[in-house]
């Protein structure tokens, strides 16, 4: 299924999301859409996928070759997780995110490191200012992602390394797929949601490849990294998307309550199959990994 094209509501009668939801996604737009949310959600995000996002930090850093002294931008930073990574190799990290409420959460885990309020694409920050950016699970929140690339080009300087994750396509990442196939068969995708990139494009290796290309990198490296999502009863990926997420949350928000109920039961039902022994729901959820060099 789409998560993300902007569907806009074709007056389907069972379809019974609220006016009042109907009013206000009619007048945001996705930069707006994604600003509210992570505005909203810095601690649940922290909650719910903190665990998980930071599985892949190691192999991020280890692409972008983070060694002591290294001058390191953490792009769309949120709660830290990256920046702090980084600063425990021994970089001079600093971290910078669209959202106050996640620059002041990331501040509140980590007071020793620096953090900033900016947009990934109109970076505070001078031309040939790093040696390194990593752009940790945020490409599919950007309105303009090349703009976002060309901004990571301008700050890095010649010789410095770009890398940025995004979760693997649904028929790997697992937790996704339960969500959305739930949405399809419970509930409507056909929901007043503003128009946005495509949520799952750079999870298509080829097209992580060609985005770095054309932003004018070079070497491009792309590859999968296993990563888990451990959830404890009664918390299923239902609860993680919809109060840890921007925009599946939103997605979820449209549903009418019979439809919401529904999402949850079924969602509830797939997770059981993940289940250990100690009661955890480990749900596979891989990342795709791109780097790339500015020469
Ligand atoms: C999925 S979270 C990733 C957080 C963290 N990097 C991690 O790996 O867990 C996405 C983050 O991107 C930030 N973000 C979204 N759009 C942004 C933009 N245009 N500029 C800067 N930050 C943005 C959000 O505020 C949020 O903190």
């Amino acid at each position: 299924m789409r998560v993300s094209q902007g569907h806009t509501v074709a007056g389907a009668p069972e379809r019974k999301a609220s006016n009042e939801w109907e009013a206000r996604m009619g007048q945001v737009d996705f930069s707006t859409l994604e600003h509210q949310g992570w505005e909203r959600v810095a601690q649940p995000y922290h909650t719910y996928f903190g665990d998980l996002t930071t599985q892949s930090n190691p192999a991020m850093l280890d692409a972008l070759g983070i060694g002591r002294g290294a001058r390191f931008l953490d792009i769309a930073s949120g709660p830290g997780y990256l920046a702090a990574a980084a600063a425990r190799r021994g970089a001079d990290v600093t971290g910078v995110d669209f959202s106050a409420a996640m620059v002041d959460k990331a501040r509140r885990v980590f007071p020793e490191l620096e953090f900033r309020i900016g947009d990934a694409e109109d970076l505070p920050f001078p031309d040939d200012s790093f040696d390194a950016v990593g752009i940790s699970f945020g490409m599919q929140h950007f309105p303009h992602p090349e703009r976002a690339l060309a901004e990571a080009f301008r700050v890095l300087q010649p010789g410095g390394r770009i890398a940025f994750t995004v979760s693997a396509t649904p028929d790997k990442a697992v937790g996704f797929a339960m969500v959305l196939k739930a949405i399809d068969e419970h509930g409507t995708t056909d929901v007043p949601l503003p128009p946005g990139p495509p949520f799952f494009r750079f999870s298509d290796w080829e097209e992580s490849r060609r985005a770095l290309l054309d932003a004018g990198f070079v070497q491009p490296v792309v590859r999968e990294v296993d990563q888990t999502l451990v959830l404890r009863a009664p918390d299923t990926p239902f609860h993680a998307v919809m109060r840890g997420g921007v925009r599946i949350a939103a997605m979820l928000n449209a549903q009418t309550p019979a439809a919401l109920a529904s999402i949850e039961q079924a969602v509830a039902y797939d997770a059981e199959a993940y289940r250990n022994d100690a009661g955890e729901l480990r749900i596979p959820m891989p990342c795709v990994l791109a780097s790339a060099l500015k020469a």
